[in-house]
């Protein structure tokens, strides 16, 4: 991650590859599947699973923003945890990753917003990291009885939401703003985030509204490999050179779905199993059509691996093979100037330990992370 001076943090920045657990706060998780095996988001599984992850010294844990289900046999997600009481949960007991709270901009005041972060960042003692969403899916927004604003507005709220919270966290004086979505008056909230410095910022988006609200104030975007791996590096060198024309310097995370087993041809059948054979389909469609894939003029085939990557893993890019073969598309996502990877598992409790054993010390040896 890009040192800004400001902030201490240093989660980010032990490993070249940084790996956490994405998405274990919702029911189903990732896999978008009906097999039995699918994640129960309970508090004790979540617990547990970053438990291990801390002790096999993953860096983070970041959840989803969901506040209502998917529909189809398994109403995929509709079991929740909000982000950043389940953020201040871990935080207490975990003792080294870091662990990020998934933020929907126009559901949260920004000062209450700013205040919530720096108590889950005081319980974390600095290992509180914000992922920022700006909005997706309509039926979410109308359940809360909030107005989805139009794509770029929402980029415009999220910058003034942003730059009050930041004012919140630094400024040592009282301060007014005066907004088109927000007015604050003689605002001072104590204490400031722990230590100095302010939590990590991620932002999660793919369009290029949101790659520019990315290049000017986060240290990270999160986004979809949507794109062939040949044309992930000019991609990212094109976001990196956005966020050089604002002065900064930007990292980029990305989410993949993992199937590792001894041998490509299990894993392979385990992938079918859960993502072709036992995939929620209607829940599938669902996510598809609300995230725009389904416009017309879409080719059979680009449909297709859209409800594929949509089972296997809420979007992301699936990684189906040995400890070999996961390791080396690591490897090669991180030469892509990746610097961080979200990982989803059908089941983090009991698909996380073999890829623990098996695959960090093939990466350790690869020299992206410690071992
Ligand atoms: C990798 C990734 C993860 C996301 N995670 C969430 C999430 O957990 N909850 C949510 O409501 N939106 C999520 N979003 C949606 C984005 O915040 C954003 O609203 C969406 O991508 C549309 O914006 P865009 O057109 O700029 O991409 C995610 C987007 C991406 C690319």
């Amino acid at each position: 991650m890009p040192a800004d001076g400001n902030h201490q943090r240093d989660q980010l920045n032990r490993n070249k590859l940084s790996l956490g657990l994405f998405g274990l706060n919702c029911s189903g998780g990732l896999a978008v599947t009906t097999v039995p095996e699918r994640w129960e988001a309970s508090w004790e599984n979540n617990l547990n699973a970053a438990l291990m992850a801390d002790e096999a010294g993953l860096d983070f844990m970041l959840p989803l923003g969901r506040w209502k289900g998917y529909g189809g046999i398994t109403d995929h997600n509709a079991s929740n945890f909000e982000t950043l009481t389940w953020a201040s949960g871990i935080l207490a007991s975990t003792r080294n990753l870091m662990v990020f709270g998934t933020v929907h901009v126009s559901l949260f005041n920004p000062v209450v917003a700013a205040k919530q972060m720096v108590t889950a960042d005081h319980i974390g003692q600095g290992r509180f990291g914000i992922n920022i969403v700006c909005g997706w899916n309509s039926d979410e927004f109308d359940m809360l009885g909030v107005n989805l604003a139009q794509h770029d507005d929402r980029y415009d709220q999220g910058q003034e939401w942003l730059d009050v919270v930041t004012r919140a966290w630094s400024s040592t004086e009282p301060f007014d703003y005066d907004g088109e979505f927000y007015q604050v008056h003689k605002t001072d909230i104590n204490p400031k985030p722990y230590g100095g410095g302010r939590p990590v910022i991620v932002c999660a988006g793919n369009s290029p509204r949101g790659r520019d609200y990315a290049a000017r104030n986060a240290d990270m975007m999160f986004t979809n490999l949507r794109m062939h791996i040949d044309e992930v590096p000019a991609t990212i060198s094109e976001l990196k050179g956005m966020a050089a024309a604002y002065n900064r310097e930007i990292g980029v995370f990305s989410n993949v779905a993992v199937v590792c087993r001894p041998t490509k041809k299990e894993a392979e059948e385990y992938f079918h199993y859960y993502a072709v054979e036992n995939a929620d389909l209607d829940a599938v469609e669902y996510m598809i059509e609300g995230r725009g894939l389904k416009k017309p003029g879409v080719s059979g085939e680009a449909l297709h691996a859209a409800r594929l990557r949509a089972a296997g893993g809420n979007g992301a890019l699936p990684i189906i093979g040995d400890p070999d073969y996961v390791a080396a598309l690591m490897k090669r996502l991180s030469e892509c100037e990746i610097s961080a990877l979200a990982i989803g598992f059908t089941n983090y409790l009991n698909e996380f330990p073999y890829f623990r054993d098996e695959v960090l010390p093939r990466l350790a040896s690869k020299g992206l992370r410690t071992s």
